[in-house]
């Protein structure tokens, strides 16, 4: 992770609000952290803001979880 940067963590970035609100934060030049609860259907979604030339970075989140969030914590503080 880029320390210099703001940083967003977006859930439910697969689709809807939250893949619309990961390809607006990037292009301002914000380090976006694309979640979503099922890692298949979030890699592809990300792909293609990848294609699109925006540089999001993949980590999974459920929010139901505990553990999960802490992860994502992890990997943000990283
Ligand atoms: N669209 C609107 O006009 C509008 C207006 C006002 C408010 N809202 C609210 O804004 C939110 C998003 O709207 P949307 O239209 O983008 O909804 P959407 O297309 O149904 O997308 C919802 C997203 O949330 C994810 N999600 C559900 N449970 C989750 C969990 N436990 N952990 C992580 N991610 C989870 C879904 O993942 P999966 O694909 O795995 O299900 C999906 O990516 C909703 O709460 C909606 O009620 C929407």
């Amino acid at each position: 992770m880029n320390a210099s940067k703001k940083v967003a963590a977006v859930t439910g970035a697969n689709r809807g609000l939250g893949f619309e609100t990961c390809r607006q934060l990037a292009r301002l030049g914000i380090q976006v952290v694309f979640t979503s609860r099922d890692p298949s259907k979030g890699q592809a979604a990300a792909g293609k803001l990848h294609e699109e030339g925006l540089p999001v970075v993949y980590h999974p989140l459920d929010v139901t979880r505990f553990e999960s969030i802490e992860h994502l914590a992890q990997f943000v503080r990283c």
